[in-house]
């Protein structure tokens, strides 16, 4: 979490780093801060609680010339969100400055080093620490800065990605990253560099760039070619300049109120570009190299297990369904936070799928280093192209869902689904537990599903409709059974992470051992009632919550006739075949939840607390 940028070169900085900030909000916003640097070395450091827009606010008048500059947005670990605590940091000389995306466990014993030595403390930051241990480090050993950031790091438990400068050196940054993701866009004849969590900041100024790998540092010199080096053992690296595809319509807005409802309404061409060469209906073949390469692994896979977080593991309770249901393979979902600290048992046939939008969630990443340290196979489901987990993992497939801003996942959370999808119908054919009559049908009909989601999203008006009637509701309950339990689970995960109403998904039938007690008048509950899916045991639990004057919502299949008789709303969707509900049945609760944020005030695309990855465990 937190979002670090900065620019090195020959124009002015603060635009560039402004906007980049504002690009990279969705990482954290807690506070802001930015630090510019000219050729007449002074240090002209901003910094405040809130976000960008206040930061912005409150250079208005202030001198924010400079070539050089690093900028930060925060997403609180160590001390609370205030003036202090927010980055960059400066080294108790004024001679050093630091953005810092991590957390640096073994920051208090520093502390305490460091205060013995003299070293004073403005905030209650881990970073602060550290930009004073480097300026201790460089002290000691009369070195340049790009060895006492090297030296001080080996000193470091912990997880960053940082960018460091010497005001009296406005023409060099050092940057290094162990555990968070860090990009280094490359202007024309090293003439000018970007720094950046991610490559949104700078994609407009350059397409070339370089993705840190762990424990490596970089230096950063103009005019010069990045020099990149290993931390611990000092050894030289190649630096893998890449060609970036993103574009900048990609990261904007494009007319919508809200990255969130632009995601909502780009799923059928976000679950299009996931079948893209991968889906070959017409001839019958399902294609994908990074399971096609390693087929024999999944067909004798005695087990799979998936890891993830959040959304990401509601998709992995749905690729449990199909995996299970379709390849007849046995599968467990977990949350990788409990994974990798319960001491898990992993064998060598086991097949381990780690699914994250991001790429970077810390705890997906560790489990998916336990995993391998104990031989299993991984397989990464990602979005963000030459992320961390897309590069720990043994093989893997993209989303391709595109730049996902918007705090709350959508478009992952269906491309994620439709990957699964893919890959169950494509191990189900090959160990003959689906006939090729069955396969070919069911290739068909996942062909269709894009352009359902689009007539689907029509239904924006109505959703609209009944989210004026419930926004005030201080409770919600989410129902399904069997592949829309977990769309029970996402839709309430949707509904209390963007508009803070209490919800809880639950498996339809597990109502009546507890929940149940909770259902009155003032009770609206969501219950999705596809017509294959155990249709009339929903019924049933249907029949129950009214019967204890519940309110329902109702998601049903085109021409229900039985719900609509009893539930108070009902959503219509397009016919499919069950396995694939999940990707029709999100959508109506994606909208949901957005119209009752929207009605509440609340602030949709970075509701409090959160940030978009989680690069802390
Ligand atoms: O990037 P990841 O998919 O690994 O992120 C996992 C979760 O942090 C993420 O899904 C989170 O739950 C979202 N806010 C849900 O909308």
């Amino acid at each position: 979490m937190c979002g670090i940028t900065g620019y090195l070169g020959f124009r002015e900085a603060y635009p560039i780093v402004i906007n980049g900030l504002q690009r990279l909000e969705y990482r954290g916003y807690d506070s802001a801060g930015i630090v510019l640097t000219s050729s007449d070395k002074k240090l002209k450091l901003y910094k405040t609680k809130g976000k960008v827009s206040d930061l912005k606010e409150i250079v208005k008048t202030k001198d924010i010339t400079g070539n050089l500059a690093l900028g930060h947005t925060r997403w609180a670990t160590h001390g609370i969100p205030n003036d202090e605590n927010s980055h960059p940091h400066v080294s108790n000389s004024g001679r050093l400055v630091i953005v810092h995306n991590g957390i640096i466990e073994n920051y208090d014993t520093i502390k305490k080093e460091l205060i013995k030595r003299g070293y004073t403390f403005q905030s209650d930051t881990d970073t602060e620490v550290l930009i004073n241990l480097i300026e201790e480090v460089q002290i000691k050993n009369n070195c340049k800065l790009g060895k006492a950031v090297q030296l001080a790091l080996t000193n470091v438990v912990g997880a960053y990605a940082i960018a460091v400068y010497d005001i009296n050196k406005p023409d060099e940054v050092i940057v290094a990253r162990l555990g968070s993701p860090l990009a280094i866009g490359i202007g024309e004849n090293n003439s000018e560099f970007f720094i950046a969590s991610d490559a949104s900041p700078f994609i407009e100024f350059t397409r070339d760039a370089i993705y840190l790998d762990d424990e490596e540092l970089a230096i950063i010199k103009l005019g010069k070619k990045i020099r990149v080096r290993k931390i611990n053992d000092d050894s030289i690296v190649k630096p893998n300049i890449q060609e970036l595809k993103l574009n900048l319509e990609q990261i904007e807005k494009g007319g919508y109120d809200h990255f969130m409802l632009k995601e909502i309404y780009e799923q059928p061409s976000a679950i299009f570009d996931t079948f893209r060469g991968r889906l070959l209906a017409d001839q019958g073949i399902i294609k994908m190299g990074s399971v096609d390469n390693n087929i024999t692994k999944f067909l004798n896979a005695k087990r799979i297990i998936i890891v993830a977080c959040g959304t990401s593991w509601h998709a992995g309770l749905v690729g449990e369904y199909l995996l299970e249901d379709i390849a007849r393979i046995p599968v467990e979902v977990e949350y990788a936070s409990e994974f990798r600290y319960r001491n898990p048992i992993i064998n060598k046939d086991d097949i381990v799928i780690a699914i994250s939008q991001s790429g970077e969630t810390a705890d997906t990443l560790a489990a998916i280093k336990l995993a391998k340290s104990n031989g299993a196979f991984v397989f990464g489901i990602c979005n963000v192209v030459g992320s961390s987990i897309a590069r720990e993992t043994n093989s893997g497939a993209y989303t391709h869902a595109g730049p996902e801003i918007g705090v709350a996942s959508t478009k992952a959370f269906t491309t994620q689904i439709t990957v699964l999808t893919l890959i169950a119908l494509k191990l189900g054919h090959l160990k003959g537990e689906l006939s090729n009559s069955k396969f070919h049908n069911y290739l068909q009909i996942m062909k269709s599903i894009p352009s359902k989601v689009e007539k689907l999203l029509t239904v924006s008006a109505k959703v609209e409709k009944i989210a004026a009637i419930y926004k005030d509701a201080p409770n919600c309950l989410y129902l399904g059974r069997g592949y829309n339990f977990p769309v029970a689970l996402e839709g309430a995960l949707k509904l209390k992470e963007i508009s803070y109403i209490h919800a809880e998904g639950y498996p339809a039938a597990e109502m009546k051992h507890g929940p149940i007690a909770l259902i009155d008048e003032s009770m609206p509950v969501v219950v999705i009632a596809t017509k294959k899916g155990h249709y009339e045991k929903v019924v049933s639990n249907i029949q129950e919550i009214k019967s204890r004057n519940g309110r329902i919502i109702a998601i049903v299949t085109e021409g229900d006739t039985i719900v609509k008789e009893i539930a108070d709303h009902v959503i219509e969707i397009p016919e499919t075949e069950e396995a694939f509900t999940p990707l029709l049945t999100t959508i109506p609760l994606q909208l949901l939840s957005y119209y009752i944020a929207v009605m509440r005030g609340c602030n949709v695309d970075q509701p409090r607390n959160l940030a978009k990855s989680v690069t802390v465990e």
